[in-house]
């Protein structure tokens, strides 16, 4: 007789609680769906073609409750050279989210590493004119079907003197591109929750603490600033705590917060690679130390937790380094030890 398999197990459970009504997962210590463990959303950053495969596509319907296009929402997709403007793949992000009842969120509107030609090409008057159209039309597409924004990435320099130059901040001024980036998104859904979204806000304290003066300015300028993104792609060398302290401070503004982009890479430690056990347990203590800090924000600044990708094999961490192992799904989009040890720092 054979040893029971992993499927037969769970088709056995799931038949027992046919009749005795017990929780199927669990009874057998395996996770529940991450979106039931969660009380908030939880998300997953994505592209059109991995929705597309079946297998992967029920793997993010069943497990997630919220979208955020990897890339296929950012001007590099949307803006061709000639300065018209293609949807094809942000509206199959949208369109499988509305079908199997996910929010989307928009990710990003403004950044300083997209910099079309189309845009480059345009000056004066002209360039602020397609600035607010590129905002108005993408962000007026998705109008009602999007929960919110990113509306401006990383506008932080990274040793927190300042913020970073770039095409935006030379065209339309300093601060005034994000002012009136907000201001032109509220005026294409008044809806929308509009964050600010930035990393290395763990890392780095002086890089938060002018993250969260920009916060303050753009509110005192009347911009409707809905919430803070931190991105808190980690490494495994962050000192336990970190996230803790990050997560704490920027809450003290009283706006939701979003963990917009989580992985915690393996091998991008400053020290040596921690492939090993080592490596993995502080892994788990960092996602967990995530998972904890996030759930014990007040209900109301729980805006959402997303993970930047569903599979090892999906993340741009892959891209870097093929044998890295950041995210809670391994190849074959089956759940890593990681999703439990999330689900049980939500208390789960
Ligand atoms: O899939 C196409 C392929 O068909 C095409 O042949 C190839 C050549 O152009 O491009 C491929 O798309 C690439 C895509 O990643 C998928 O791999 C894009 O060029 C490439 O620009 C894109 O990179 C994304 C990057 O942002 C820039 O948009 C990464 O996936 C994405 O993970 C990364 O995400 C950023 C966040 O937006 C902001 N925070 C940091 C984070 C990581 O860098």
């Amino acid at each position: 007789m054979r040893p029971p398999t992993r499927r037969g197990l769970v088709a056995s459970a799931l038949a027992l609680a046919a009749c005795q009504r017990v929780e199927p997962a669990s009874a057998l210590g395996l996770p529940v769906p991450l979106k039931s463990a969660a009380p908030f959303p939880v998300g997953v950053a994505v592209q059109a073609e991995q929705l597309a495969d079946p297998l992967l596509g029920g793997v993010v319907a069943s497990q997630f409750s919220q979208l955020t296009p990897e890339w296929q929402m950012k001007m590099e997709y949307i803006v061709e050279d000639n300065g018209a403007l293609r949807f094809t793949a942000p509206d199959a992000i949208a369109e499988f989210g509305s079908r199997h009842g996910l929010r989307l969120f928009g990710h990003t509107l403004v950044w300083h590493e997209q910099q079309p030609k189309a845009f480059v090409d345009l000056d004066g008057t002209r360039f602020r004119q397609g600035y607010a159209n590129y905002i108005g039309s993408v962000v007026g597409r998705y109008r009602g079907r999007a929960v919110g924004w990113d509306v401006v990435n990383e506008p932080v320099a990274e040793d927190g003197d300042g913020w970073r130059d770039c095409l935006w901040s030379e065209r339309l001024g300093a601060f005034e591109y994000m002012r009136l980036a907000f201001e032109l998104a509220r005026a294409a859904d008044p809806a929308a929750v509009l964050l600010l979204n930035d990393y290395n806000l763990e890392y780095l304290p002086a890089k938060r603490t002018t993250f969260l003066k920009l916060a303050e300015a753009l509110l005192k300028a009347g911009a409707p600033l809905g919430g803070l993104g931190t991105q808190t792609h980690l490494a495994v060398d962050l000192q336990p705590g970190a996230i803790t302290a990050a997560i704490r401070e920027l809450a003290s503004l009283g706006l939701p917060l979003h963990i917009s982009e989580m992985d915690v890479s393996l091998v991008r430690a400053k020290g040596p690679a921690e492939l090993g056990e080592e490596g993995r347990a502080r892994q788990r203590a960092l996602y967990a130390e995530a998972a904890h800090a996030f759930i014990t924000l007040p209900p109301a600044q729980r805006f959402a937790m997303t993970f930047w990708g569903l599979r090892d094999r999906d993340s741009w961490l892959d891209r870097i380094d093929a044998a890295d192992e950041p995210l809670l799904f391994d190849d074959s989009a089956r759940p890593k030890p990681l999703l439990a040890t999330v689900e049980a720092a939500l208390g789960t």
